[in-house]
């Protein structure tokens, strides 16, 4: 590893944490998502500073660093704001409202007379009320679509007025529950349990995960006594050619 000046914008406990992500890996670049959740959960993106600190310590080039933290949606370039709200605007949600929510959101959160874009941010990033918005492609789920999320938590069945009084009540300071899922916290938190660091929430993060939607087909499964075929046996496989 190479010693570099820190930036100080990344503490001792951020070191420290970093140093904690890296021993879970038998490879120190393996651990390179997490850490960029963690410079996430520090300066609510992924700054040059942030892609300095993950090289430094797994031992990568910026390039490599960089090239990841632009491939994956959920690393940002831009500071975001106390709550990313994610708009589901793919196929099901979109033909059901998605793309109504993400109009109504645009317009109620831009100023000027002009809606806010993707990824662009309503009040100071980092303060308290600011919201990043963004539309976002299927969110896996689309049995109770049209859906958004708050800091990756869902909110489910949405109608355009509904997601307007989500997102109002997020900028006077509320943080209404989630339809499942963890009770909500603001988008650096949860980068931070992205991160794997759960801060004493561990007895938070037991809400439901799954809406009787999403089980029914398997709760009338049970109910009825079907199982699924069985699977063949790998002999009944050909076998893969050997390497040469
Ligand atoms: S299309 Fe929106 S969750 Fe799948």
């Amino acid at each position: 590893m190479t010693q570099t000046q820190e930036p100080a914008v990344f503490d001792q406990s951020t070191v420290d944490r970093a140093s904690a992500i890296v021993a879970r890996y038998p490879v120190a670049r393996s651990a390179l998502l997490p850490m960029l959740h963690l410079v996430q959960s520090v300066e609510g993106h992924v700054s040059q500073a942030g892609i300095a600190f993950c090289a430094d310590r797994l031992d990568l080039t910026a390039a490599e660093v960089s090239a990841v933290a632009t491939f994956y949606t959920m690393y940002k370039r831009r500071p975001c704001g106390e709550h990313l709200v994610s708009v589901c605007t793919n196929t099901l949600c979109a033909a059901l409202g998605g793309d109504a929510i993400y109009a109504k959101l645009r317009e109620h959160l831009g100023s000027d007379g002009k809606p806010l874009g993707h990824e662009e941010t309503a009040g100071e990033p980092g303060e308290p009320g600011s919201i990043t918005l963004e539309h976002a492609e299927c969110l896996a789920a689309c049995d109770l679509a049209p859906v958004l999320q708050v800091n990756y938590e869902f909110y489910d069945n949405q109608t355009p007025e509904g997601a307007l009084e989500l997102v109002k009540s997020l900028q006077a300071g509320e943080k209404p529950d989630p339809t499942r899922g963890a009770p909500l916290t603001d988008f650096r938190q949860a980068e931070l349990q992205l991160a794997g660091f759960f801060e004493g929430r561990g007895a938070d993060l037991d809400g439901p995960s799954a809406a009787p939607e999403t089980v029914r087909g398997a709760a009338i499964a049970a109910d009825r006594g079907w199982t699924a075929p069985a699977q063949p046996d790998h002999a009944e496989f050909p076998a893969l050619p050997e390497k040469k």
